[in-house]
């Protein structure tokens, strides 16, 4: 038999966004950070080599901007915004393995060996640009694209813009990208979100510029340094530079392509149409994957720092806890869907799946260990009727990881802990006797709740810790490795219970 250790393990990395420093961390950049690092986490469990790689979008106008009206230098503006992500991120509990910030000397060494070899390879060339430009997006538009005269997705004014740029010449790509991605048809997830990006080079690319001369926050152009990188030239290239790209080969080999770039629907062209093509042109590998999410919506609109409508994540762990949010945010909405956050529906989620479900178990569980084993915890049987169901949850839940679906991982994980609730049910332990029949039911919920804390790891690491702990079982959950650890019957028995304060107390809505 080949057990995991003896396979060279499969390499996995995956990237957030870079997020702009405009303004401080919200709900919607969580979001991202939260369901790539639960992807990264889940990953590391199945015994992948994985990098997961944030950080921050830190040149452009948008950025000069917001410096501008703090009264600072854009460097400085830069530093005093950067690591407020970096705490949110510690404070979520995000497991990154780098942070990326687009100032560093790493990635403008990187941006010009990229602008370089698409220059080189005859792409980019000098040429005048006039058109709509929205600053916020950092985008061009055309007529057709505005929502009433305003930028589709900020409802701003977009400013007429004339300019000698750069331009790269991603028209030469439209074959080349659809013959990738008729050869790749599986690299885009949800599947849906392919159509729209064939649909979009069908229609036909146009050259887009690659360069800016009116001010310059940025990185220069190799060959012409009155020209900086168009911030989202600069910013793709993150996804590279940061794994050593221009500055260390072994590393950068190690790790790309990209296993998936995890990003919001609002950013799907640059990351679908122009990254490739860029890419295609050094004479690099397209990523593999991409895994777009839907937005998160406040009262019907997109929660974005341009429009104001933000809901600070800090606040909301203060309040629900860490792992009672990050459930929330990966449990609430199937991944690439839309979703709207209200107080209610976080309150809701974590009662009926925290505290009624999890919670509940594992109290049930303890107490009556506690009461009728003597706090000593029986071993499983090895011919459970929980062992079908447990079995059933583990292909389940690797199934949809591997689909990065967290909410239907999640459910095929919950739906163990419903069956476990109701095989507890149906023997009512706590009115039984003591004895080798109500040590087989207890055991089993053991066992039950042991395969449920590293299922549910990724997405609740410090509580599946807790619960690891209270029903007696050694070392860190995230050294477990599945497939193995999770075939029924590990639970050694034996071991004393700690029943402890309930980890996901009742909430009532009046609370806030
Ligand atoms: O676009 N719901 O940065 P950004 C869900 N710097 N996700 C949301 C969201 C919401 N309401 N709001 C933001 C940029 N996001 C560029 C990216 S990458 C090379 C450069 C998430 O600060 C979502 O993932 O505007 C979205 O794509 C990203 O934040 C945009 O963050
Ligand atoms: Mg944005």
């Amino acid at each position: 038999m080949v057990t995991p250790s003896e396979n060279t393990p499969a390499k996995f990395y995956a990237t957030t966004p870079i997020y702009y420093v405009n303004a401080k961390p919200h709900l919607g950049h969580a979001y991202t950070t939260i369901i790539s690092d639960a992807l990264a986490r889940w990953h590391r469990l199945i015994g992948d080599d994985v990098h997961f790689l944030t950080g921050t979008d830190e040149h452009g106008l948008k950025i000069q901007q917001a410096a501008d009206a703090a009264g600072l230098a854009p460097q400085a503006f830069a530093d005093s915004i950067a690591p407020l992500f970096a705490e949110a991120w510690g404070k979520l509990n995000i497991s990154h393995d780098d942070f990326i910030r687009t100032t560093e000397q790493r990635h403008r060494v990187g941006v010009q060996k990229l602008l370089q070899a698409c220059y080189d390879n005859g792409d980019i060339e000098l040429d005048t640009y006039s058109g709509l430009y929205c600053v916020a997006c950092e985008a061009y538009f055309t007529e057709d694209d505005l929502v009433e005269g305003n930028c589709p997705i900020h409802k701003k004014p977009v400013e007429y813009v004339e300019e000698e740029n750069y331009f790269f010449r991603l028209s030469r790509y439209g074959d080349r990208l659809l013959q990738w991605y008729r050869d790749h048809p599986n690299s885009i997830v949800p599947d849906y979100r392919m159509n729209e990006v064939i649909g979009f080079i069908k229609q036909g690319l146009l050259d887009f510029s690659i360069s800016r001369n009116s001010f310059s926050w940025g990185i220069e152009l190799p060959w012409d340094d009155k020209h900086i990188a168009y911030v989202w030239f600069d910013a793709l290239a993150n996804y590279i530079t940061a794994i050593g790209y221009g500055t260390d080969d072994e590393m950068f080999n190690r790790h790309w392509p990209v296993d998936y770039h995890l990003i919001g629907k609002d950013i799907i062209r640059f990351h679908c149409v122009y990254w490739p093509a860029m890419l295609m042109s050094a004479g690099l590998e397209p990523p593999k994957g991409w895994a777009v999410g839907g937005w998160l919506l406040v009262g019907g609109e997109k929660m974005s720092k341009t429009t104001g409508n933000v809901v600070n994540p800090l606040d909301l762990i203060d309040d629900i806890g860490l792992d009672g949010f990050r459930y929330y945010v990966l449990a609430e909405t199937p991944y690439g869907a839309d979703g709207d956050f209200t107080y209610e529906g976080l309150i809701g989620r974590y009662n009926s799946d925290l505290a009624n479900n999890l919670g509940n178990l594992l109290s049930r569980v303890a107490t009556v260990v506690g009461k009728k084993c003597n706090g000593m915890s029986p071993a499983p049987l090895a011919d459970s009727p929980l062992a079908l169901p447990a079995a059933e949850a583990v292909r389940e839940t690797m199934a949809r990881w591997a689909d990065v679906q967290p909410s239907r991982a999640l459910e095929a994980t919950w739906q163990l802990i419903r069956a476990t609730n109701a095989y507890l049910e149906n023997n009512e332990p706590w009115k039984a006797e003591p004895g080798p029949a109500l040590d087989a039911v207890m055991g089993d919920a053991l066992e039950a709740l042991r395969i449920v804390c590293i299922l549910a790891s990724p997405a609740i690491p410090e509580t599946a810790q807790t619960i690891w702990e209270r029903i007696g079982m050694p070392g860190q959950i995230t050294d477990q490795r599945l497939p193995l650890a999770v075939a029924w019957g590990g639970y050694p028995g034996g071991i004393s219970i700690d029943k402890g304060e309930p980890l996901f107390p009742r909430r009532k809505l009046t609370e806030n």
